[in-house]
């Protein structure tokens, strides 16, 4: 499966570890930066991995900031993702189950390496449910379809 990663100066050395983690699990992972630690603006890498997703190029995208939800604001304004920004194992499992969410925003200040790589790991093994959650899912295209 295909990954895209992505982060900013709050999310940096957490970035790194999940990418390192997920090409070790045997994922290609493409990281679009910040490849060294400098003050960068968060909604830049977000369009950056949301338009991957959102164009097919990479199934699934990690995003970290400091707070997960900067990045998952941004990352919400490109058409077809639905980003969430989780940062307990109930919510990384199941907003893949039933939102197809496409893309995980974590906080590196908020969780710690060890309950973050987990986070990664379940959001990148849990498949869409389907079934009754598909037109939930499809209701809230319906809501970004009907947005001038
Ligand atoms: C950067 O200091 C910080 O604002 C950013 O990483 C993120 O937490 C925003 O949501």
């Amino acid at each position: 499966m295909k990954i895209a990663i992505g982060c900013d100066h709050g999310g940096f050395e957490l970035k790194n570890l999940i990418a390192a983690h997920l090409k070790e699990r045997g994922f290609e992972v493409t990281d679009f930066g910040i490849t060294e630690n400098r003050p960068v603006d968060y909604p830049e890498i977000a369009l950056k991995v949301a338009s991957s997703v959102a164009a097919g190029e990479n199934k699934l995208g990690i995003l970290v900031c400091g707070t997960g939800i900067g990045m998952s604001l941004a990352a919400n304004k490109v058409k077809g993702i639905r980003a969430a920004a989780c940062s307990d194992h109930y919510s990384a499992k199941y907003t893949r189950l039933h939102n197809d969410a496409n893309i995980l925003c974590l906080g590196g200040r908020v969780v710690g390496a060890g309950t973050a790589l987990e986070l990664a790991d379940l959001f990148v093994d849990t498949e869409f449910e389907g079934g009754r959650h598909q037109r939930r899912v499809d209701m809230i295209s319906e809501i970004e379809n009907s947005q001038k």
